[in-house]
């Protein structure tokens, strides 16, 4: 087994179910409106996926972009890395029923739970299994459906206008670069958590860790299956974090953050987006943005981004790129790529 130096984003891929539902389809159900959910957000529409379809469908869909795109055959992948906080089942993992789909039976499939974060967990976890040379084609895929576990009456209407559902996926390959400042790879990452900020975002039941069984009528009538967010400790946070795993990030490469031509943030407020930007004096027209789109897709939201970037051209080959994320955990992270 021979030691790769690099590992490079060969292909990307998403899928969003069809249907859409705007600020005043949530008008009827929430009592919320449009005006509220753009100002506070900047969210204008989210897809949310019929009843029979669940986070590895949606995953299966981006994932066999992914690979076409990346020029492989199915059976060229050697590992799955799966990030969502919105599985099929309580176990296995998503990732198990996403490699049946996709008929690879055998290979290694790890299932992750960094929330919005997940995405760049994720790519981080494969940069590494590439440089170890245990693998070669590695798919990694954020897909989520949060619209089956949202609480659809107005008690829950300060978290259920923020997500949506989707995936993205991309195949991280190893590569040999001869000219770092031209060629695609990965640059590097800082992933980074803090457990005592779990209960300011999370989902309570069903779980351990409650008396008698993890789910139960009373659990149920509490609404504790529920996300329940304390949203102003987590926009205070997201904005402090993700400034600063960007600036440690960029530091250790030396590489200045002017140099970067694309940025792609986690998606959960368009406000918290804004105010990294202008922390760090990024060009407002460097950060691809599409929460106005689907919503926060947790995470799937850097992957769709990053398929939709390059589709409209704001990504191109040889760019270099940086990310950050901020979410659920706390867990929160940042990566830099040349793409
Ligand atoms: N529609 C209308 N009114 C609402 C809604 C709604 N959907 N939700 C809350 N309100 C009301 C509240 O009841 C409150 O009313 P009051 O003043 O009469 O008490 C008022 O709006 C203000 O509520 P706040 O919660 O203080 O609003 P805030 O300005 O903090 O904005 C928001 C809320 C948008 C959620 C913001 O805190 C935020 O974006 N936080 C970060 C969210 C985030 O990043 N989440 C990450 C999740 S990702 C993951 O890892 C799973």
């Amino acid at each position: 087994m021979s030691v790769n130096k690099y590992a490079k984003i060969t292909g990307v891929g998403s899928f969003v179910p069809k249907d859409i539902y705007t600020n005043f389809d949530l008008e009827k159900m929430l009592d919320t409106t449009d005006d509220w959910i753009q100002q506070r957000t900047g969210i204008v529409k989210r897809h949310w996926a019929d009843e029979h379809t669940s986070t590895s469908d949606l995953a299966y869909e981006a994932s066999c972009q992914a690979i076409k795109n990346a020029g492989l055959n199915r059976e060229q992948i050697d590992m799955i890395i799966m990030a969502t906080l919105t599985p099929d089942h309580d176990f296995p993992g998503a990732g198990c029923f996403l490699q049946a789909k996709l008929g690879l039976t055998g290979i290694a499939v790890l299932d992750i739970r960094q929330q919005c974060t997940g995405f760049i967990y994720g790519l981080s976890i494969a940069d590494k299994f590439i440089k170890t040379g245990e693998c070669k084609n590695i798919l990694l895929v954020g897909s989520e459906v949060h619209s089956k576990g949202l609480d659809k009456t107005p008690r829950g209407r300060n978290v259920s206008v923020l997500f949506g559902d989707g995936a993205g996926a991309v195949v991280v390959s190893a590569t040999d670069v001869q000219n770092p400042q031209t060629e695609a790879h990965i640059i590097g990452s800082h992933l980074h958590a803090d457990g005592a900020f779990a209960k300011e975002l999370w989902t309570p039941a069903p779980g351990s860790a409650f008396k008698g069984e993890r789910i139960n009528h009373e659990l149920l009538n509490k609404g504790a299956h529920f996300p329940q967010m304390n949203g102003k400790q987590v926009f205070v946070h997201a904005i402090k974090k993700m400034c600063e795993t960007l600036l440690t990030l960029t530091k250790e490469k030396n590489i200045s953050l002017n140099e970067i031509d694309c940025f792609l943030f986690h998606q959960a407020n368009l406000r918290i987006n804004q105010k990294v930007a202008e922390t760090l004096g990024i060009p407002a027209e460097k950060v691809f943005n599409t929460i106005q789109n689907y919503g926060n897709t947790t995470a799937a939201t850097i992957p769709l981004g990053m398929h939709d970037a390059l589709k409209a051209e704001k990504l191109k080959p040889g760019m270099l790129v940086g990310a950050a994320a901020f979410g659920s955990g706390f867990t929160w992270a940042s990566a830099l790529w040349r793409h």
